[in-house]
């Protein structure tokens, strides 16, 4: 039985358990994947004893995937540039790498659904640590122009210039601008990596959308989220919650611990969205 589990903190509504346990079963591995509750001071005490005790694999997420960061002895390129850990795995020695996966589920749930990203015109709400596990892989994509804006647009400034200062920027190819409203171009896709959804609060989109504007919003709840609700209302008619990018991202946390094939994600989808 191959020991997994989950830091966060609260955690007891995790769905992860549920998620990885459907991965196994469609693989048939044997695995038991445990939620680990913990608070900043202890957890790296409690990270460390979960892998003595031959714990195989760990995901991390809120508060703690930045304090992981710290933690391990070797990080992946995109962990590096998230600033943020959400899949820990041993490596012999009691090592460490930490990984980011998020950023990865995102791309992959955009192309499930066929929302496209290359050569296309995008909006990121939000700077904290959501967007800076995202943009560095929504870029890879090349997209035509990714618009950054934040409430607090120096934010917005400092991590542009990170992004420029490790390479990953061509010119012009992410401009930040202190409110939508001041895109004049039709938006092809927009994405809401900030986390007003939690408190039901609008953000103010960009004039004009393309005719086939789709928008996702990284969170996701039983009903669409405010974003969602918003975009729908300015006619866009692909939007999408970020459920799927949460499937994803577990997929390639599992695929990282367990080799082999990728999980069948449409089938745990299905399983996990059908009314209980
Ligand atoms: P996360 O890990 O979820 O990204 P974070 O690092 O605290 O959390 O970042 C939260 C993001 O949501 C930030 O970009 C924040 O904007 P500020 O940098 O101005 O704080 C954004 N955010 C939170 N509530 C918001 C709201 N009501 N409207 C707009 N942006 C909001």
């Amino acid at each position: 039985v191959t020991s997994l589990g989950v830091f966060g903190n609260p955690i007891a509504h995790s769905l992860s358990p549920r998620i990885h346990a459907l991965f196994a079963q469609t693989r048939q591995d044997s695995i038991n994947y445990q939620r680990y509750l913990s608070t900043p001071a202890h957890f790296p005490r409690r990270v460390a004893e979960f892998f003595r005790h031959g714990g195989q694999g760990a995901n991390v997420t809120l508060p703690f995937k930045q304090q992981a960061a710290s933690l391990v002895t070797k990080l992946s390129d995109r962990a590096r540039l998230a600033g943020a850990v959400n899949t820990l795995i041993p490596y012999g020695n009691g090592q460490l790498l930490g990984d980011n996966t998020d950023g990865e589920g995102l791309i992959i749930d955009l192309k499930n659904k066929g929302f496209k990203v290359s050569e296309r015109s995008l909006v990121v709400f939000g700077a904290g640590g959501s967007a800076r596990g995202i943009i560095p892989l929504l870029l890879e994509q090349k997209p035509r122009c990714l618009y950054l804006i934040n409430r607090t647009a120096e934010k917005a400034e400092m991590l542009k210039s990170q992004l420029e200062t490790l390479g990953l920027v061509a010119a012009n190819r992410i401009q930040v601008r202190s409110s939508a409203t001041e895109i004049d171009e039709p938006i092809d896709l927009l994405i809401n990596a900030t986390s007003s959804s939690l408190n039901g609060q609008r953000l103010t989109l960009p004039s004009v959308l393309s005719e086939n504007a789709s928008g996702y919003d990284l969170m996701y709840a039983d009903q669409p989220t405010v974003f969602m609700d918003q975009l729908t209302q300015a006619g866009c008619k692909n939007v999408s919650d970020g459920f799927g990018m949460l499937i994803e991202q577990a997929a390639s946390s599992y695929q990282l611990w367990m080799e082999g094939e990728r999980p069948d994600t449409a089938f745990v989808m299905a399983e996990m969205r059908a009314p209980s």
